[in-house]
């Protein structure tokens, strides 16, 4: 039986040059004989983060970082969260995870921070998979008994090539256009296609004279004038590079950044929540978009409900913001029929097991899960092996350069060689 043996953590930066926690946990298993096992994990941040995410404690010390470091959460794992973990059995998650949400004692972990007890949980996980000798993936299959048969599914990735609202200055109101290539065979065969078109839209971009620097997601961010010209332009470079009707279209418009006073204010325009419903149909009917999340502000359930009533049956309609890997809020969404799938970000809720948890419900409710990154990512790939583990089918990690981004491709390449025959790539869409 393992049991954790050191813990710690540092302060390191992020793909924004902001600090954040990474954690390094070492196990001891002297009945195996196996010696030890050592595991690293550091957690992201996001930008147009949901206001019912869990708290990421930072020291708001203006001298230091700009008030962004996080030496508190750092010191909250080397002393309140390695002084109760050391010495514990880490053969079970929920244990664990359960023993850091009891320590902090706060609904949204404001005590001792989620990104202290993230980090802990993550690489406890890490090293959990080391002592066993097997792939990250795999160990999160088991540990959360997910039913594989021999196949295995490779993520659908969801690759955000356009960028905007927060996460860039290209004036363009919704925050992510992104690719889908899901009617290729296989991830790799999907990994260039999309590779391919980010090749052929930066040829394009070039050609009309705009900009090809990039946002905090590694997509380019020109001034464009609004959603249709973005979608237009994308559907261009799909044809340029070869793969019309193979790589599909996703939206993420981030609402609750351009709602205010119960009006929304996009592309220069006003809209009500019901007006802005139809916005969303006239480009659905216009472009080979299969996915929209976060249509409408963070609280305004019945734009949601709005939303999937009208367009349910035929699109994926995604809660971030709206649900925050939060097992409630997705019940809430239940309860609501507010939408059909869950983006699913480790950060939002804190632990890897409350992040499963949201997984395994939105599963039974027969909803898409999609594991995501945040736009402050790391080196980290968790959540690479997590979309694989636990059979969601989706990602969604960004565009086609910044190995902030890339690094998490890379390791899908790296699980999909390692399954060999046994590897599948299955479209979520009809
Ligand atoms: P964030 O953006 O990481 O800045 O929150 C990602 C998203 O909204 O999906
Ligand atoms: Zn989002």
């Amino acid at each position: 039986m393992p049991v954790i043996s050191n813990l710690k953590a540092r302060q390191i930066l992020d793909s924004r040059g902001t600090p954040t926690v990474e954690a390094e946990c070492v196990l001891d298993d002297p009945s195996s004989g196996s010696g030890q096992a050592f595991g690293r994990a550091a957690v992201p941040s996001g930008a147009s983060t949901g206001s019912h995410e869990a708290l990421e404690l930072r020291d708001g010390d203006k001298k230091k970082y700009m008030g962004k470091s996080v030496e508190k959460a750092v010191n909250n794992v080397n002393t309140v969260l390695a002084g109760s973990l050391v010495g514990k059995s880490a053969s079970d998650q929920r244990t664990i995870d359960q023993l850091m949400i009891d320590l902090d004692g706060t609904e949204n972990k404001s005590n001792l921070g989620s990104n202290a007890i993230l980090a802990v949980s993550m690489a406890v996980c890490r090293a959990r998979a080391a002592s066993e000798k097997q792939s990250l993936w795999k160990s999160l299959a088991d540990q959360f008994e997910v039913n594989m048969e021999k196949e295995v599914r490779l993520p659908v990735p969801l690759m955000n090539v356009l960028n905007g609202g927060a996460h860039a200055d290209s004036g363009l109101s919704f925050q992510e256009f992104m690719i889908v290539p899901a009617g290729l065979r296989t991830f790799s065969e999907a990994l260039r296609a999309g590779a391919e078109v980010f090749y052929a839209l930066k040829d394009m971009l070039k050609k009309f004279q705009y900009v090809t620097a990039v946002g905090d997601e590694g997509g380019f961010a020109p001034h464009v004038a609004d959603a249709d010209h973005a979608f237009s332009i994308l559907t261009h470079a799909i044809e340029a590079a070869g793969y019309s009707g193979k790589v599909k279209l996703a939206i993420d418009c981030a609402a609750s950044e351009f709602y205010k006073n119960g009006k929304y204010t996009a592309d220069s325009k006003s809209f009500t929540s019901a007006q802005l419903v139809d916005y969303y149909a006239h480009l659905a009917e216009k472009y080979p978009i299969v996915s929209i999340e976060d249509s409408h502000a963070e609280d305004d359930w019945g734009g949601f409900a709005l939303m999937q009533k009208q367009m349910g049956k035929t699109m994926q309609l995604v809660g971030d913001d709206l649900l925050v890997t939060n097992t409630k809020r997705i019940q809430t969404a239940v309860s609501r029929k507010a939408v059909n799938a869950v983006l699913i970000k480790l950060n939002q809720i804190g632990t890897v097991s409350e992040t499963v948890d949201a997984i395994l419900l939105t599963q039974k409710m027969k909803w898409n899960a999609i594991i995501s990154h945040r736009s402050g990512e790391t080196e980290d790939t968790f959540i690479s092996h997590l979309a694989v583990g636990l059979q969601t089918g989706q990602i969604k990690t960004g565009s086609l350069s910044r190995t902030d981004r890339i690094c998490k491709y890379n390791e899908l390449l790296r699980i999909e060689e390692e399954l060999g025959d046994h590897a599948t790539f299955v479209s979520p869409f009809k």
